[in-house]
């Protein structure tokens, strides 16, 4: 976010404040004093099972709190219905804005149709809403350039410029229904595709196109059965040198996988291994060496990017985008903010992660 903007949220943070303090009160009918919202802001995050949704909808919560509104912030487990239902309610609620990061990208359309009706602005958070006009605009990281870090990673580690080669990879992309998931997976092959075309890199399972790779729900488990059997089937005599992981509980996941296929040992160490997201989890693997990478997107900075579009959407004010082409959701181009990830991995964690306030050296190596 800009400098400009950051001024503008403290400010509108300060202003609110001075205001709760001087005059925020109002009186109800007996008299007495009760605080005055500027109303309720509706949160649906789409699962509570990866640490990285939990801090988002706390920042935001936190965030919209010091600017006097409410939040109203739900998680749906990953279930379209569950996840449309608390849309539902929150536009009954009257909310005075929706923060989404869509369970199914594609499954909204009807929803948000009752949402305009009622004059509700709609924000689309880090995965974009499709086939709909009802999204007013998207907060986001640029997505492309999430997967050339995971690949830039891979291609740094195995020296793919200048080694011989060949070596073997693994492919693994996101959830077919979240629009980010083709984004990191394309951002990464276009680093890829060159070493994969000249032989450089092998993949020996075959399996690389996005609809082959995909891991249903992002989940783990899906994840770590298909790496049990890739490993099973072609991986017997011959070593697996690197895995394109989009994810860090996925990641998480292969390295399972991985292990009880007796890697991880001296004799035979890990794959270089990518990730997304720097959970706590994964930070600590990539201290003790087991995961190589993770990419950073700092939930903080998301969140306050989120809170200025719907803040200033409410205050009349046009948010502040800094891309209007990347993004078209299938009905138009949704203008977005998109902020810059970070790869991360055992040279800059401390730096990136630790002096950056994001995590203390205790919950890391502690
Ligand atoms: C994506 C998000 C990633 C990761 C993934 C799984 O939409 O951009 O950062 O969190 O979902 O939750």
């Amino acid at each position: 976010m800009s400098r400009r903007t950051l001024a503008r949220v403290a400010l509108a943070g300060a202003a609110v404040l001075m205001l709760a303090g001087l005059s925020g009160c109002g009186s109800d009918d007996a008299g007495a004093s009760v605080a005055v919202s500027s109303g309720t802001i509706g949160v649906a995050m789409p699962t509570t099972s990866s640490t990285r949704w939990v801090n988002d909808g706390d920042n935001m919560k936190k965030q919209f709190e010091l600017l006097g509104y409410q939040t109203d912030v739900k998680f749906a487990e990953d279930d379209v219905k569950t996840q449309v239902a608390q849309i539902q309610g929150m536009i009954d609620e009257h909310a005075k804005a929706l923060i989404v990061a869509a369970v199914d990208g594609t499954a909204l359309t009807d929803v948000l149709a009752k949402a305009a009706d009622a004059d509700i602005p709609v924000i689309a958070y880090d995965r974009l809403i499709r086939d709909t006009a009802n999204v007013s605009y998207y907060a986001s990281f640029d997505n492309f350039r999430v997967g050339v870090l995971q690949a830039g990673y891979l291609a740094r580690t195995l020296k793919l410029s200048s080694a011989p080669g060949p070596f073997t990879i693994e492919l693994f992309a996101g959830d077919s229904k979240d629009n980010n998931a083709g984004f990191f997976f394309n951002g990464a092959m276009s680093v890829l595709k060159p070493y994969l075309r000249s032989g450089k890199l092998e993949v020996r399972s075959g399996q690389q196109s996005f609809a082959r790779v995909t891991t249903a729900g992002w989940s783990g488990d899906v994840a770590q059965k298909r790496m049990t059997t890739l490993l099973g089937q072609d991986y017997t005599s011959t070593r697996l040198d690197a895995v394109l992981s989009p994810y860090d509980g996925i990641s998480r996941s292969i390295i399972a996988a991985l292990q009880k296929d007796g890697y991880g040992k001296k004799s035979k160490p890990l794959p270089a291994i990518t990730g997304q997201d720097a959970e706590l989890e994964s930070v600590k693997d990539i201290a003790a060496g087991t995961q190589g990478e993770t990419v950073y997107k700092d939930s903080r900075e998301l969140a306050k990017v989120a809170v200025q579009m719907a803040d200033s959407l409410i205050s009349g004010n046009t948010p502040e985008v800094n891309d209007t082409k990347q993004y078209n959701n299938g009905v138009k181009d949704v203008p977005s903010f998109l902020l810059q990830p970070v790869s991360v991995d055992r040279t800059n964690y401390q730096t990136v992660l630790i002096d950056g306030g994001y995590y203390t050296a205790d919950q890391i190596e502690g």
